[in-house]
């Protein structure tokens, strides 16, 4: 069952009705000024950081779900009838109801009693602010005689605080309301610099500020007591929760349409120049004042929309693809690029699953975010990735998590995670290949922020390496310390008491457990590491890796190896899991992906059998379970992992980001019938259909699918924030397609389903567009290569000469 359809030729999604199984969400924003926003208008805004900087109120968790948004009210003056266009937060029956989510907006729309309203909802570029446009038309024969209201509630800023500290916040709360636009100015008196701003382009009647007096003693955002007698009450906020309302009256010939805008924004004023007159406690408004002026002007916020689309449709162009496979195509050309700009600027922190208060951006997901979007804003990856080092610690080691506000290394998490510093090797090495900037590696950057510990980029990647060959454990492999990609394998933690942080609680001194995980990560960035070190001509120290990596394949082999597939550590008594020795948690996805794509086993057949093990015991119609059997009861020195119920999360769920990691694996071995089929079973297009069972947006790709031990097998949850946004875009264009970036140009190297007759694709590369062509002459993965019209050996497209704009590749495969 559908909720709605794919509308590819204007990028969007068009939902059909409001209740959808789980709100279905889209971003506003795509550099600073950034924005949630459901299918029902649900959602809010923050400034670059969504815990430090939040503008708007949302309230998570609430029932019902997903209230807190970007409201309109309709009022017929003439009967008293009020609803909302969006559905939320009235819920009246409409008579017909659309959303349109588009790439950087959303349109909500639909018709009741006569009367057509649709708002258009973005984020222009280069503003802090967001443009909501209103147009209302009158299909009734007779005149329309309406209210409209807007609503939203601001957030004092901090947003864990806003939630919890009441004592003080119920007093703060302050305002002002100046030609009709309001303020929201709460601790702007004290150490703040900047507020909020709500307008809106029409003479206005009335206005909130004051929740209470909006909605009325006891009432909800369902009844405001302000929209059912079609007047507000020129409230104005002292302490309890500043909102924002306008009250516009609007009369609608037959067949008028008229639009109003609101324009709601965040403004920063130099220190010294905070208040105006600069003796006052009065806001500044000279700056705001002329971005207000300039976006409440319809042709305006028109041109800033038109912009938006531009810029999305130069970003959209830089790799397309046309295969037999309409799900693919789509994903890859429109949805999943998308997401991986969402996850590059939200990494994990603010969803519909993530409050924007728990977690800043995590180095490795950061890190491996990089892989999806670095061919489309480069310039941003290299500020991100200097902005990674700069949280690394002496030590090679790393801050898990940073706060984007103040890019300084999130404390409360700390380090410790001992896979994180080899994702900067792999975040690095994607940017280098892609751009071919080498001059990164020079950059100075401090360690753990502290100004004069500062050196090059290229020295925070040997400490690095250097991080984990300083932490072997008792068979030579790396030891895990509070985790490795897998946060809930938590081998040193042994918490028995409720509440504890499986992540940061570490009651043993971590000499023991070891990761074949870290162990197979080691292997690939010490690969990539060594090509790096070769190209910057340091022979003796690339080999010096390779030999280390060859020493590490080599402990894999020996004690990584449990017969049928790899295991998946050793935990501090140094007895095995994931192994068939174990009762439960016998084989874990993580070794079997992770160990083939960085190639550990293709030459004597182990990586084959990983695979096939696999298929055998993880994989089900909705994609590959984590590990098998789940684990039924809670282990004390497992961790977080046997903390689930068996089916969800790391316990045996279908943890999609892992998912990719098998697909490498399977094009590594030249299976890509075997590498679609597992694209496909998660591809959240191709899972449109059964919308009932899937329950998330069918657009992007969620964190975890309900497994086969779970009694809503298929059920997706944690959609949008998941590093399967950047390792699915990577595996279907660089491995499926085979169309991969490397240090010396373009590699094809495609391993694609048998059935396939060829594709196309169309990429700029460093400068450079690239027209392939492939098409299949035989059954097998073997390429050969012509460059515009001429035959070349091997399947690397050497970089062409300076000056070139496009080269044309024919690709056969035998
Ligand atoms: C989740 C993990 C997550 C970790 C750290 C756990 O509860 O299951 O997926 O990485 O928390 O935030
Ligand atoms: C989500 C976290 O963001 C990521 O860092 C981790 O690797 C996975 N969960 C698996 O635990």
């Amino acid at each position: 069952m559908k909720f709605g359809y794919f509308d590819d030729e204007n990028r969007e999604y068009v939902v059909t009705r409001p209740d959808t199984p789980l709100p279905w969400i889209n971003y506003l924003g795509c550099q600073a000024y950034f924005g949630i926003i459901s299918n029902t208008a649900g959602g809010y805004s923050f400034y670059r950081d969504a815990r430090l900087r939040r503008i708007t109120r949302y309230r998570y968790n609430n029932a019902p779900f997903d209230l807190g948004g970007r409201y309109i009210y309709l009022r017929d003056d003439h009967s008293g009838e009020f609803w909302s266009p969006s559905w939320q937060p009235t819920r009246h029956k409409l008579e017909q109801y659309f959303c349109r989510h588009g790439m950087g907006y959303t349109v909500i729309g639909s018709r009741y009693s006569g009367l057509e309203a649709s708002t258009r909802y973005f984020v222009p570029l280069d503003e802090n602010l967001e443009i909501w446009q209103l147009t209302v038309t009158n299909h009734r024969p007779h005149a329309a005689e309406l209210s409209v209201f807007s609503a939203l509630e601001f957030c004092l800023w901090d947003a864990q605080d806003d939630s919890t500290n009441f004592q003080r916040n119920f007093n703060i709360g302050q305002v002002e309301i100046e030609d009709g636009v309001i303020y929201h100015k709460t601790e702007y008196r004290e150490r703040r610099d900047h507020f909020a701003f709500f307008a809106c382009s029409e003479k206005i009647a009335g206005y909130d500020t004051q929740r209470d007096s909006f909605l009325g003693p006891y009432r909800g955002w369902d009844n405001p007591a302000a929209v059912e007698r079609g007047r507000s009450s020129d409230s104005v906020a002292h302490g309890w929760a500043p909102m924002g309302s306008h009250h516009v009256k609007l009369s609608l010939k037959p067949g008028e349409t008229r639009q109003i805008v609101f324009v709601l924004g965040y403004q920063e004023n130099p220190r010294d120049q905070k208040f105006d007159p600069c003796d006052s406690q009065i806001i500044n408004k000279k700056a705001a004042k002329a971005t207000i002026a300039k976006y409440l002007v319809t042709a305006n916020a028109d041109a800033a929309f038109e912009k938006l689309h531009l810029y999305w449709n130069e970003l959209l162009g830089l790799c397309r693809v046309e295969t037999p496979d309409a799900h693919t195509n789509r994903m890859v050309n429109i949805w999943n690029a998308y997401q991986c700009m969402a996850t590059f600027n939200m990494s994990r922190s603010a969803s519909f699953y993530e409050s924007g208060i728990g977690r800043g951006l995590g180095f490795r997901d950061s890190n491996q975010d990089l892989l999806g979007f670095v061919h489309m804003v480069p310039g941003r990856a290299r500020e991100r990735i200097l902005d990674l080092a700069a949280t690394q610690l002496p030590s090679g080691g790393a801050y898990h998590q940073y706060q984007p506000l103040t890019k300084r290394g999130n404390n409360d998490v700390g380090g410790g995670f001992n896979d994180d510093p080899h994702w900067l090797i792999i975040g690095v090495g994607a940017y280098i290949k892609e751009t071919g900037d080498w001059s990164i590696l020079d950059e100075p950057v401090p360690f753990d922020n502290a100004p004069g510990s500062e050196a090059p980029l290229y020295e925070h990647l040997q400490r690095s390496f250097r991080y984990t060959l300083e932490r072997l454990g008792p068979h030579g492999l790396p030891l895990i310390g509070r985790a490795d990609w897998n946060d809930c394998l938590n081998l040193n933690c042994f918490s028995d008491s409720p509440g504890q942080s499986f992540q940061t609680t570490t009651n043993k001194d971590g000499k023991v457990a070891e990761s074949v995980f870290i162990a197979g990560l080691f292997v690939l960035s010490g690969r990539e590491f060594a090509e790096i070190a070769r190209h910057r001509g340091l022979a003796a120290e690339a080999s010096s890796y390779l030999a280390e990596v060859a020493k590490m394949e080599a402990t894999i082999r020996k004690h990584g190896w449990d017969g049928e597939w790899f295991l998946r550590a050793y935990d501090d008594f140094s007895r095995k899991i994931g192994s068939r020795e174990n009762v439960e948690g016998k084989i874990f996805i993580e070794t079997q992906g992770f160990c083939t794509l960085a190639g550990v086993g293709l030459e004597d057949g182990l990586a084959v059998r990983a695979l096939e093990s696999t298929r055998k015991l993880l994989a089900t119609e909705h994609g590959i379970v984590l590990q098998q059997p789940a684990y039924s009861k809670y282990y004390l020195e497992y961790g977080e992992i046997s903390s689930y119920p068996p089916g969800y999360k790391e316990n045996a769920g279908i943890f999609c980001h892992n998912n990719p990691w098998v697909i490498i694996g399977e094009t590594r071995v030249g299976n890509g019938d075997a590498a679609h089929d597992y694209y496909t079973r998660i591809n959240p297009s191709a899972r449109e259909e059964i919308s009932e069972v899937h329950r998330c947006e069918p657009y992007v790709y969620a964190q975890m699918i309900a497994g086969r031990d779970a009694p809503t097998h298929g059920e997706a949850k944690n959609s949008w924030l998941t590093g399967t946004a950047a390792w699915n875009y990577y595996a279907i264009t660089q491995w499926i397609l085979g169309i991969r970036t490397s240090y010396d140009g373009l590699l094809i190297a495609p391993v694609i389903p048998k059935t396939w007759r060829g594709f196309k694709v169309s990429r700029k590369f460093r400068g450079v567009t690239y027209h392939i062509q492939v098409q299949r002459a035989g059954d097998g993965n073997q390429v050969c290569l012509e460059l515009d019209g001429t035959p070349i050996q091997g399947n690397m497209v050497p970089l062409p000469p300076a000056g070139t704009s496009s080269v044309a590749v024919k690709a056969t495969l035998r």
